[in-house]
């Protein structure tokens, strides 16, 4: 298989990408589409994902998909019909984008049955995954950088063989939204220390939040077999994160120079489409003016 975009070589080997989600935040679109496939500027959501993860030296792709979510197989297969239609047109570049597409990857599917939370899903990778270090990127974290942000992560892996989580400092009206993580810095690393799910601002550890890229070590499946349910009746990821930082070194990557940018509701949705089609040559200049002229209206 030609994988055009690898150009590292890891041991991790293998990702896995939750795409279970119904996207209530999303509704109504969402009700037939899956949220993954939501166009940013002119690719859904997940290709970005699967190409950060091949750039970073993955091959092996787990997305754990749910109900409803056949358009996210049709994306990454091949379509004879559509190939010879645009050979016969003679659009030679588009064929190359869409085989592109095609080889991107080895990827896998595995249906999560009921939508019992991020720490199931992670765990229907299990038999997949096996004994190995893996990553997990969530679909609705892009970061837009001109090197692969799941590299970064890897690196640290390689150098502490620590698991690692991905953080960003958000501001205290953001901090409910996510995971926060209680940290020390030792030698200018981050040494995380605990975490807690969605935090109310006065009981937030730090405003360093969990960005959606994960490496973990395969030890995280036992925890997440035995833990409760957590927050809103769910199989909390961040949970199993805390019991593995009791029994192993956890580390985390501040993103020094991407934009993470979320895609899960609309507002952020559409931020981030500016943002993409403002990094396309094609588009800046377009769009820039469009910006300016409308903000001078308000
Ligand atoms: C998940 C994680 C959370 C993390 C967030 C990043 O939350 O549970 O810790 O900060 O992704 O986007 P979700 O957005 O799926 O509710």
């Amino acid at each position: 298989m030609v994988k055009n975009l690898i150009h590292e070589t890891t041991v991790v080997k293998k990702a896995v990408i939750p795409a279970a989600g119904l996207g209530t935040r999303f509704l109504p679109a969402s009700k037939a589409i899956p949220k993954e496939m939501f166009p940013v500027v002119d690719k859904p959501a997940i290709q970005y994902i699967v190409e950060e993860a091949v750039k970073s030296g993955i091959d092996d792709i787990i997305i754990v998909t749910g109900k409803d979510k056949t358009a996210i197989e049709n994306h990454f297969d091949r379509v004879p019909e559509l190939y010879s239609v645009l050979e016969e047109k003679g659009k030679k570049d588009w064929l190359k984008q869409l085989q592109e597409i095609d080889n991107l990857a080895d990827i896998y599917y595995i249906r999560q049955k009921e939508p019992l939370g991020l720490g199931h899903a992670v765990l229907c990778a299990k038999k997949h995954i096996g004994n190995e270090p893996f990553a997990v990127l969530l679909g609705d974290d892009l970061i837009l950088s001109d090197k692969p942000a799941l590299k970064n992560l890897i690196n640290v892996y390689e150098k502490h063989n620590s698991s690692v989580l991905c953080v960003q400092k958000v501001s205290k009206s953001e901090i409910p939204k996510f995971g926060i993580i209680k940290y020390k810095k030792v030698n200018g690393q981050i040494v995380v220390e605990g975490m807690v799910e969605k935090p109310a601002v006065n009981k937030a550890p730090s405003d360093l939040a969990i960005v959606g890229r994960y490496l973990l070590k395969p030890e995280i499946f036992g925890i997440l077999e035995e833990i409760p349910f957590g927050k809103g009746n769910e199989l909390q990821l961040t949970d199993g994160l805390r019991i593995l930082n009791e029994i192993d070194k956890l580390m985390a990557y501040e993103i020094q120079d991407g934009q993470w940018l979320t895609v899960g509701d609309k507002m952020s949705y559409l931020k981030a489409n500016i943002e993409y089609a403002l990094k396309r040559p094609e588009m800046n200049k377009e769009l820039s003016k469009y910006l300016k002229n409308s903000v001078d209206l308000i």
